[in-house]
């Protein structure tokens, strides 16, 4: 079992991933504010009735304590508030943790959803904010919460950048952990600036074809 926290938890992906992996590990669903993650595990508590698994394994706590004592991290925050995010919690983090960022780098722009050109992907600049020994991944960009919430079925792919191999492991252990879920090497994170952007192709594409929650499933023929 290991302890994994999700920072900005209260939101709709930490919601969703928290109801997946509280199955078989401690969850902390981390907040700016106690009585606002409270009132999240609650919440989920009431949509998942009788599910004890989530009774014992869910926890409300703050962001602080995410950084300072999680295995693993995961950033479930905006992406205009995602490195300040990460700058506050700076000095927090206790070290040598694995910190997952499912930030997306995308905004409107007139009709359609664009990336964010930013110079760096924001991975690699959480991974110059945080301590030499963490290790910092991408995943999770394209997959839509509301599915995974549901629990509905789902057969997607989880799109992962990360320097190191064992950085990469762990990772996809974490994601082949939710049913339906595959994990896929995509790059190191200086490709995550392309993995942050891909979700603006999916809302465009939800939008003009109607399509509820698209992701992405690569084929291999
Ligand atoms: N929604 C999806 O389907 C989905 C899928 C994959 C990836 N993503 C990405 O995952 C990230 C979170 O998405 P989301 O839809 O879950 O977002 P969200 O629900 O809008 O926000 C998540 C949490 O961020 C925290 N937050 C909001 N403003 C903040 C601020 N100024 N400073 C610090 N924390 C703040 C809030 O937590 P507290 O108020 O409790 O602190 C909020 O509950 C985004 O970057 C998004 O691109 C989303």
């Amino acid at each position: 079992m290991q302890k994994i926290g999700l920072i900005g938890g209260t939101g709709d992906i930490g919601s969703a991933l928290a109801v997946h992996l509280a199955k078989k590990n401690e969850v902390l669903i981390g907040s700016r504010s106690k009585e606002k993650a409270e009132s999240a595990v609650r919440d989920i508590l009431k949509d998942k009735k009788g599910r004890k698994d989530l009774e014992e394994h869910l926890k409300a706590v703050m962001n602080e304590l995410v950084a300072s004592t999680c295995d693993v991290v995961i950033l479930t925050v905006p992406y205009s508030v995602a490195i300040e995010t990460i700058t506050k919690l700076q000095s927090e983090f206790k070290g040598d943790q694995l910190l997952i960022s499912t930030v997306a780098a995308i905004e409107k722009s007139r009709n359609e959803f664009v990336p964010i050109r930013n110079r760096i992907s924001i991975s690699r600049n959480i991974q110059e904010i945080v301590p030499k020994s963490m290790h910092v991944a991408t995943a999770f960009q394209t997959i839509p919460a509301r599915v995974l919430y549901k629990e509905e079925k789902i057969d997607a792919d989880v799109l992962v950048c990360c320097d190191e191999q064992s950085t990469y492991s762990r990772t996809a252990g974490i994601i082949s952990s939710v049913e339906g879920l595959r994990p896929l090497y995509a790059g190191t994170l200086d490709l995550s600036l392309e993995i942050e952007g891909l979700t603006a192709i999916l809302l465009n594409i939800s939008i003009h074809e109607h399509l509820k929650s698209p992701t992405f499933k690569i084929k291999s023929f």
